[in-house]
């Protein structure tokens, strides 16, 4: 367990080149173990969650190497065991095994799944929607039945359930519609891994068509990540300084930038990315909502910024609860109260303090007051950072932050 140790109080100013979507390539990473030959996946991001990805593939068998940003995974020969406990536990994306194990082996165990406990995080629809495809349970198994041509009707929008409906579904060489399904631009991502290893995938307004079939090879190229784009653009906002960020354009974060530049702020496009500055003149608020509302992800770092200039409100309607967080944000001095499914800010004069990261997300947020405060500052718990950002320290070094980890 490492901490951040952070001497803060200038702005920031520089260029950072964004790493590739940790949400994109997750669901992709456990796909490659439907393909029954090499996948080739560029752009990965080097974050601790890829890293147990990797680990729980090659348990199955998987022979991945890594070079550069390129992940090539042989999953040639497999052969199924339950997961690691502590590997399974330590991120939320293990629950694609769900998919990919009933696809590969026609069996999967339900263990406990981990990521962010910001709330509880039920897998009802990723089960349901095999369920639908032909799944059945078996004790703690779910094994899979002849395969059915069916339809997957989500109650709720979910990105892991949309992500583990596809992967199985590209598997059987049956037809599958999935109705109610999440719209999050990774989610045409994995799709596109997987028909570029032979399914047969349709989008419409209403539904996703799959025709499933044996997947042979694969590959996919990673676009970057979207939260770590906005967080970026918040620091620069916020710091008071002006850092160049190279990822997500602009156009495409609209639900976080919006708010912004009505309160305020300026932005400017250059150099392959985009510049967020200026300073917010009234208060802001915020509301997270599924694709192609604010991503909940993102919910978190507008506190600190809010905080910063004049106020306002966060809500969330994906994850209500999702604000433990606030209260490690207030040892920095960042004003806040409890509102329904969410945080009213206030402004605030931010110290410098000690805090301990509570998720991934939450902790990045920690990140902000304690670049900002003068004097040093420390973040424990840094790996569930690490989880989702890719060489931290490096990046904002580069833009001028003093911080090492330790
Ligand atoms: C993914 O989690 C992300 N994780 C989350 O990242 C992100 O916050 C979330 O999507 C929302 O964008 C990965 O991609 C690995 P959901 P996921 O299913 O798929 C409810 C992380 O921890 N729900 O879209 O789990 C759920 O409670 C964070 O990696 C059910 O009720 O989110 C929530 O209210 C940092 N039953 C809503 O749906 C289910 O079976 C949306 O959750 C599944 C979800």
């Amino acid at each position: 367990m490492s901490d951040f140790v952070i001497h803060g109080g200038r702005p920031l100013f520089g260029t950072v080149a964004v790493g590739g979507s940790k949400n994109a390539v997750l669901p992709i990473i456990f796909a490659a173990a439907t393909v029954k030959g090499v996948s080739v996946i560029e752009n990965v991001p080097d974050i601790s969650d890829v890293e147990t990805a990797v680990f729980l593939l090659e348990e199955l068998g998987a022979l991945i190497d890594r070079s550069g940003t390129t992940l090539t995974v042989d999953a040639s020969e497999l052969s199924y065991r339950p997961p690691t406990p502590s590997a399974a536990l330590a991120i939320r994306a293990s629950t694609y095994l769900i998919g990919a194990e009933l696809a590969r082996f026609g069996k999967t165990e339900i263990s406990s799944f981990g990521g962010c406990n910001f709330e509880p995080r039920p897998i009802d629809l990723h089960l349901y929607a095999a369920r639908c495809m032909g799944a059945f349970a078996d004790g703690s198994l779910f094994r899979m039945s002849k395969p059915k041509s069916s339809a997957v009707f989500f109650k709720k929008v979910s990105v892991g359930a949309t992500a583990n409906a596809l992967i199985l579904a590209s598997s059987l060489p049956v037809l599958t519609e999935i109705y109610g399904y999440a719209r999050e631009p990774h989610i045409k991502t994995l799709a596109e891994f997987l028909s570029s290893a032979g399914a047969k995938i349709e989008f419409s307004r209403e539904k996703i068509t799959v025709e499933g079939r044996e997947l042979t090879s694969a590959h996919a190229v990673i676009p970057p990540d979207p939260i770590e784009t906005g967080t970026f653009a918040l620091l620069s906002l916020a710091s008071g300084g002006n850092i160049t960020v190279k990822g997500t354009p602009s156009g495409e974060l609209t639900p976080l930038l919006a708010p912004l530049m009505d309160a305020g702020a300026e932005i400017a496009e250059e150099g392959g990315g985009f510049r967020l500055f200026g300073e917010l003149r009234s208060p802001c608020s915020f509301f997270a909502e599924p694709y192609p509302g604010l991503a909940t992800d993102l919910q978190p770092l507008t506190v600190p910024v809010l905080a910063r200039f004049l106020g306002g409100e966060v809500r969330d309607s994906v994850f209500p609860r999702r604000f433990g967080y606030a209260s490690e944000l207030g040892r920095f001095g960042v004003l806040s109260e409890n509102i329904p499914s969410g945080v009213r800010v206030l402004p605030s004069k931010f110290s410098r303090a000690r805090a301990e990261a509570v998720d991934l997300r939450g902790g990045a947020a920690l990140l902000f007051p304690a670049l900002i405060s003068e004097g040093e500052s420390v973040i424990s718990s840094a790996h569930l950072i690490k989880r989702g950002y890719s060489d931290l320290v490096k990046k904002l070094s580069a833009v001028g932050a003093d911080i090492i980890e330790k």
